[in-house]
């Protein structure tokens, strides 16, 4: 396994794979890998010839009042972690190497921010795109693997493809989950023994709503009405979203027709969870 710190020597690697015929998968991390990554890894691992990550964590994505300074990092972790995963390529620049000089131009998102974590995080996803697309033109992968727990970014990521033309083909990858469906998150160990057994009301409600659009509901607000009553009969949880919308616009709708989610987060007193299904409905 190659630990690459310069953009230069980056490309030039991938360029000579890429002249040999190799596929490259990518995933890009903030580093302080976890099973969700692993799981990427794997995938990509699977699905072809060179493997590249890159760890590289984005200042543009934080808020001023956010946390960038105390971010986790653990490099020698995460390099034994990416071996293990047969990892080929770190990618592992600094942030000098990133951003040389003040950036003359940003990408700016301009749908589907107002909408679930995005409303309560100005910017954010303008700082993704950005050092997304850099990353990019930088690894310059054949697939890029994200997961699908965090939808928002996927729907962004999927628009900048989509937006810029870039060659690059996004594979979405299922959430992980635990045996009674709640979402594997590192966010769940802070919740009480009492919260642990609540907190699988929310794929729960998830598929309770699948199942009601199947069988032939159609109004989203009934929808958000039955998981909202859901969630507070069996969870002491405070809801902060439950939204159906469009997918991957982030648009809300009227009538439940075409791609859509149905994004959840619920607070509960030291952890805020979230978790979405996305689902094609013909109307
Ligand atoms: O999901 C993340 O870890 C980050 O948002 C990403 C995609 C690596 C961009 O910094």
């Amino acid at each position: 396994m190659k630990i690459v710190k310069t953009i230069t020597e980056m490309q030039e690697l991938v360029q000579s794979y890429k002249q040999d015929g190799k596929s490259v998968g990518f995933v890009p991390t903030m580093g302080y890998l976890h099973e969700g990554h692993l799981s990427l890894m794997n995938k990509a691992r699977s699905e072809n010839d060179i493997l590249v990550v890159s760890i590289f964590v984005n200042p543009l994505q934080f808020g001023p009042n956010e946390d960038f300074d105390r971010y986790p990092r653990d490099f020698d972790r995460d390099e034994a972690l990416a071996k293990n995963a047969s990892v080929d390529i770190i990618f592992y620049p600094d942030v000098k190497e990133m951003y040389p000089k003040e950036m003359a131009m940003t990408i700016h998102v301009q749908q589907g921010i107002d909408v679930l974590c995005g409303r309560s995080r100005p910017g954010h996803f303008d700082g993704v795109a950005t050092v997304v697309l850099k990353l990019f033109n930088i690894v310059m992968p054949t697939n890029v693997y994200f997961g699908m727990k965090d939808a928002q970014q996927v729907a962004v990521i999927t628009q900048l493809i989509e937006n810029f033309n870039l060659p690059i083909n996004l594979v979405p990858c299922d959430t992980l989950r635990e045996e009674d469906g709640l979402a594997k998150s590192s966010r769940n160990v802070y919740l009480s023994s009492e919260e642990r057994k609540q907190a699988s009301a929310i794929y729960q409600s998830l598929q309770k709503s699948i199942e009601r659009i199947k069988t032939g509901e159609r109004n989203p607000l009934v929808i958000r009405e039955f998981i909202t009553s859901y969630l507070t009969d069996y969870t002491d949880g405070m809801i902060d979203y439950a939204e159906i919308l469009s997918y991957p616009e982030l648009k809300e709708i009227e009538h439940l027709n075409g791609n859509i989610i149905i994004a959840i987060a619920l607070k509960f007193e030291k952890a805020r969870l979230i978790d979405n299904v996305t689902l094609t409905v013909e109307s």
